[in-house]
């Protein structure tokens, strides 16, 4: 299968003709490489409500008739735009077929931000863990540091994982280095770090302090591509 990394979370996988897209953020993302237009998906899966994971996912949606796959509000409020969704919650799988995605715990906060400064509650956070052609991905969503880390580890072989280390808005990399342990992820792959000012971070320093602690990293940046099989 083919991981393409669209920049901040946005992350692209790509299998047998198929395609699921987690938290599309690109129009504005000064460091995306794609436009919305350029992206083909069959599924978009949120993680959270906050702008920098969906402000691209209701014209993506439409132009591919993709389903939107999300926490059970943030399913509502995009399904009351006429758009395909399933609701689900957390420790809940969806099956999309070529893929199986299951919610699990994030620690963050998750709302969509109206233009008045007026805030919609858009339910829990959430991450995922997605099976798929025999891998086991995780995106964490935003998140700081949780014991339950611990346990997700325990109970899956994760293959790769996208963890955040930009720090102020979720787990810096200290944080994310001891995330990256409770995981136990054969791959690890840093998200959402120097999009914006308060989240600027050396991704190449945390893949090297990785490999210090017998883990392997990869730093993307946005538009890359990587081909990953069992
Ligand atoms: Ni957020
Ligand atoms: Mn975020």
């Amino acid at each position: 299968m083919q991981i393409i990394f669209h920049g901040h979370s946005c992350v692209q996988i790509v299998t047998n003709g198929k395609s699921l897209l987690i938290d599309p953020f690109l129009r504005g993302n000064p460091l995306a490489v794609t436009k919305p237009e350029d992206i083909q998906t069959d599924y978009i899966l949120l993680t959270h409500a906050h702008t920098d994971h969906i402000l691209d996912a209701e014209p993506i949606a439409r132009a591919n008739d993709a389903t939107l796959v999300a926490m059970f509000e943030l399913a509502e409020y995009m399904s009351a735009k006429k758009l395909k969704t399933v609701g689900m919650n957390m420790g809940g799988t969806y099956d999309m077929g070529f893929a199986q995605a299951k919610m699990v715990q994030a620690f963050h906060s998750s709302s969509i931000m109206l233009e008045e400064g007026q805030m919609i509650y858009a339910g829990m956070p959430a991450g995922y863990i997605i099976q798929v052609e025999d891998l086991t991905i995780l995106h964490t969503g935003d998140t700081a540091l949780f014991g339950d880390m611990k346990m997700i580890g325990e109970r899956n072989q994760i293959d790769l994982a996208f963890i955040p280390i930009g720090d102020h808005f979720t787990m810096g990399p200290d944080d994310a280095l001891q995330a990256a342990r409770w995981y136990g992820a054969k791959m690890v792959i840093p998200v959402h770090y120097n999009s914006f000012p308060p989240i600027r971070q050396d991704a190449e320093a945390f893949v090297k302090r990785l490999e210090g602690q017998g883990q392997k990293g990869r730093v993307l940046a946005p538009g890359d591509r990587m081909e990953i099989h069992a």
